[in-house]
């Protein structure tokens, strides 16, 4: 159930294609490689003869970068010309091109970053910046419940059941995406996106890890000893013991 927005904002849209965005790795600014080395990396792969990674593959000189780069930036906060730049974008649409990209920017000493799931709404694939919010809930249960939630922990906020909307889960994939409500969930196989704007948006994060033993230290050991130069890198993930 979504409790109704108070203004106009459009949201931005899910991403649902599978993008592999290659970044020049921080760490190794010096190993800034010719992208075209970079496909010829990726045919050496394994590779499936009816789709070859390379054909999945652009690179800033190929005429299609730039618009394959800006489809698949909703937040226009993201789509200026001082944002960085990805050294390759591998439209991966099978577990092959997905090896090949990993495989290869592991070879040139890349970073890469993936662009799918709508979970990118604070640029954490491009770079970070700041200012503007918006508030909107969702709560998985019914309305009657949450309405006793919210006005007993947040009742400054006045919240009606007029202002809820009860809906299936799917439905509220396609809501998040943007659509008006009731339209069919088919629309969710159509990855375009639509409206573009600025925003900032935020969710709420724990400030202290959630662990009811010591799980949380054994995962940094874990992936510490399996990942220590920290390759499968998002901000949100468990971090290496430095
Ligand atoms: C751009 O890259 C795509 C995907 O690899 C490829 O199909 C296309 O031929 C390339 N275009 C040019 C002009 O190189």
């Amino acid at each position: 159930m979504i409790p109704k927005r108070k203004n106009s904002n459009k949201m931005e849209k899910l991403l649902v294609l599978s993008l592999l965005l290659i970044s020049t790795s921080i760490a190794t600014s010096q190993s800034v490689t010719d992208p075209v080395a970079f496909l010829r990396c990726l045919d050496r792969q394994p590779t499936d003869p009816t789709s070859p990674n390379s054909a999945v593959a652009y690179i800033p000189t190929n005429s299609s970068f730039t618009a394959v780069l800006r489809r698949r930036i909703p937040n226009l906060r993201f789509d200026k010309p001082t944002t960085p730049k990805p050294f390759a974008i591998v439209a991966a649409a099978t577990w092959t091109h997905i090896q090949a990209a990993l495989g290869c920017a592991r070879e040139f000493s890349l970073q890469v970053r993936i662009r799918s799931g709508g979970h990118d709404f604070e640029g954490l694939s491009y770079t970070s910046t700041t200012v503007l919010a918006s508030f909107i809930g969702m709560y998985l249960g019914r309305s009657d419940k949450m309405l006793t939630v919210m006005n007993r922990d947040f009742p400054e906020l006045k919240l009606k059941v007029t202002d809820c909307t009860e809906m299936r889960w799917i439905d509220s994939v396609v809501f998040w995406a943007g659509y008006p409500i009731g339209t069919p969930t088919s629309v969710l196989l159509n990855p375009k996106i639509t409206n573009k704007l600025f925003m900032k948006r935020k969710s709420d994060y724990v400030k202290s890890p959630i662990s009811r033993t010591d799980n949380f230290e054994r995962l940094v050991d874990i992936k510490s000893s399996i990942d220590a130069e920290n390759f499968w890198r998002n901000e949100q993930s468990i971090p290496v013991r430095r």
